[in-house]
């Protein structure tokens, strides 16, 4: 199989209001240009050509591997575009498959459909049309009574009968790339907007007699078109949609889909539950039989099996089976808990290890600490990892047990099996297997409430 496509995107994408180029934008965690890459490479095409004007070096950075970049640096319109394509495909035989940059819902499927029309009827030239029922501001089919393509006519040059057709170009093709861009190189920008229209390549192949054959789209949704914010969120919307009904069919029960959004990347394993106003970003992985939500955030985060995760914000963190995080726990990144850690009500983790077994249950801030197994971390105790200047490790040894409210002022080495005494202030290592208590012997004034009231009269 030769296929090579080509990624138009050169628009400016005023609409935007943004210093990011259009396709950069983000759908569900992921670029609009990579939806279009995904769904081409889905069909089979591995060489893959954007053509960009704003910010050629920065599209060509994100899609680094997977494509590659021409530059438009004037839009002089879609054949012009196409054209700057050329030079990477000098040597290139085969179907060439045109696709917009910002239609992220199209589909590998309808790719694959439209090249399969094109070899079987050994055609020059493929559209993907769809029937619309407003098909305002798109290029119309015109058909001859056999129902051949005969040309696309933009709207703007559009005469009142050809502007009643319903059946629009969508601005898909598949090309032979042979004699392609001979032929592109002939066009003339004879119309409404003086611009190189790639659409008239159809009529002029029609015209040398050549195969031209038209597919109609099934969903015309797919080939949406984001120009502006609002649309963007729009197709945001549907994208999500997609996304949940792709995870539900796969064994993942999603309570409420619409307060859930998980981006296009996150994988989740079967028998999780996802309770409502839950967001899952990035690449986080979710294992199997896991509860997740209500009303969390992972975002990069790897968690095992058998995980509960409520109303926490968890982020580049991985976990092992059995964890059980929250209500209420901030995992900021870089924390590796083992199997069955538990951090609960109001804890703050960051860039810490935490063994096998070991809880975090109330109310504490543990940074930059090496926990070992079993520990036990008694309520409201503080690491306190920073002098102002530097961050400093402690590290607290398997079976610790850390009396409730103890400040340990790092760097600081706890032994194996050592307890401190609730409310001290820890500023020296401990030995493994010892007691550390540093507080002011307890005060008791007898008979204190008596006392007073006698003050008083
Ligand atoms: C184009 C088609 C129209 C079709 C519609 C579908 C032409 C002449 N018309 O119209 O028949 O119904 O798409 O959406 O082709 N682009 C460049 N460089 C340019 C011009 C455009 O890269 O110089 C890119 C745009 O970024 C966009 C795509 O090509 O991704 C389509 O361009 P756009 O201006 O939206 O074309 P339309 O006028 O909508
Ligand atoms: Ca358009």
């Amino acid at each position: 199989m030769n296929l090579a496509t080509v990624i138009l995107a050169a628009g400016k994408g005023t609409r935007m209001k943004s210093k990011t180029p259009k396709v950069l934008h983000n759908i569900c965690g992921s670029t609009m240009l990579s939806y279009v890459i995904d769904a081409a490479d889905g069909a089979g095409v591995k060489k893959i050509i954007v053509v960009v004007g704003y910010g050629a070096d920065w599209v060509a950075r994100e899609v680094e591997g997977r494509a590659q970049v021409a530059h438009q640096a004037e839009q002089l319109g879609t054949a012009h575009a196409l054209m700057q394509a050329g030079p990477f495909l000098s040597d290139f035989k085969g179907q060439l498959i045109v696709l917009c940059g910002d239609t992220p819902l199209i589909e590998a499927s309808t790719i694959s459909g439209l090249i399969n029309s094109h070899r079987n009827a050994g055609s020059m030239a493929t559209v993907l049309t769809a029937e619309m029922e407003n098909p305002a501001g798109y290029g119309r089919i015109v058909r001859d009574n056999q129902g051949n393509v005969v040309k696309i006519i933009e709207q703007k040059d559009a005469t009142p009968e050809e502007k009643q057709i319903r059946e629009v170009n969508t601005g898909v093709y598949c090309f032979e790339a042979d004699g392609l861009f001979k032929a592109l190189n002939q066009l003339t920008p004879n119309n409404a907007q003086g611009e190189y229209y790639l659409t008239d390549i159809i009529e002029r192949y029609v015209g040398e007699g050549r195969q031209v054959g038209a597919v109609t789209i099934e969903n015309p949704v797919e080939i949406t078109g984001i120009n502006d914010r609002v649309q963007m969120a729009e197709v945001e919307r549907y994208m999500r949609g997609r996304i949940l009904k792709d995870l539900m069919l796969s064994g993942v029960t999603v309570v409420d889909p619409p307060s859930t959004f998980i981006d296009r990347r996150a994988k989740v394993g079967r028998d999780t539950v996802i309770h409502p106003f839950t967001i899952i970003e990035g690449d986080t992985v979710v294992g199997e039989d896991c509860i997740i939500g209500p009303g969390s955030r992972l975002i990069n985060a790897v968690v095992g099996d058998g995980v509960s995760i409520q109303n926490s914000v968890v982020i580049e963190t991985s976990m092992e089976e059995g964890c059980s995080i929250g209500p209420f726990s901030h995992l900021r990144p870089g924390n590796v808990l083992g199997r069955g850690v538990r951090v609960g009500n109001f804890s703050e983790v960051k860039k810490s290890v935490i063994g096998d077994g070991s809880k975090v249950p109330h109310l504490s801030y543990v940074g930059d600490a090496a926990i070992g197994k079993n520990v036990n971390i008694g309520a409201g105790t503080i690491t306190c990892n920073y002098d102002g200047r530097y961050k400093w490790p402690t590290r607290i040894d398997d079976d610790v047990f850390i009396g409730s409210n103890t400040n340990l002022v790092a760097p600081l080495e706890i032994g194996a099996g050592a307890v401190t005494g609730a409310g001290s202030t820890i500023t020296r290592d401990v030995p493994a297997g010892a007691l550390a208590v540093e507080r002011s012997k307890q005060k008791v004034i007898p008979d204190w409430r008596r006392r007073c009231k006698n003050k008083k009269d």
